[in-house]
């Protein structure tokens, strides 16, 4: 499986869930699921994570250091099963962009699996670009803990699923 979060620059939220995402399916042991990372805007094509973004991972134990900013485009709906968006507008981005109903079901909000956040109504990963230290640590707990439950939901799928169906 591949998933893919999103964001507006893909140097703050989505290479934070990318590379905690990552961390957590290797714990979980789930080996089979590759995760990337993008952004809605090509500003920052090319650039490091942003530096309070990269902090932070380094203060949880997370080395950011190799991403570089990549643009969502249509093409990758089909690479993917699920595209992880960071707040309702990159939904609202990616469902423009969804060549049929099928690549539209594929959009899920991050958040949407942390059921604290669903059930306090706030989904959205706020953008933390013009924010302070603090935002960016409160970015990081939201966006961890979605990431938890995006792992758990993969893992309750695989229990309910024999292998060998
Ligand atoms: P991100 O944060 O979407 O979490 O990577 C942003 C980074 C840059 C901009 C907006 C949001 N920008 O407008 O350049």
């Amino acid at each position: 499986m591949r998933f893919t979060v999103v964001c507006t620059g893909n140097i703050c939220r989505s290479p934070m869930a990318e590379i905690i995402l990552r961390r957590l399916f290797e714990r979980a042991g789930i080996d089979d699921v590759e995760v990337t990372s993008g952004g809605t805007g090509d500003w920052h094509l090319g650039d490091a994570a942003d530096t309070r973004a990269l902090r932070i991972l380094r203060q949880h134990g997370y080395d950011g250091s190799s991403h570089r900013a990549r643009q969502f485009d249509a093409t990758w709906f089909r690479a993917n099963d699920l595209l992880l968006a960071a707040d309702s507008g990159h939904v609202r981005a990616l469902q423009r962009l969804a060549p049929d109903a099928e690549s539209a079901r594929k959009v899920r909000l991050l958040r949407s699996f942390d059921p604290e956040a669903v059930a306090a109504g706030t989904t959205d990963v706020d953008d933390p670009w013009y924010g302070t230290a603090e935002d960016f640590e409160r970015c990081f707990d939201e966006v961890q803990a979605a990431c938890r439950g995006v792992v758990a939901s993969v893992a309750k799928q695989r229990a309910a699923v024999p292998a060998s169906e």
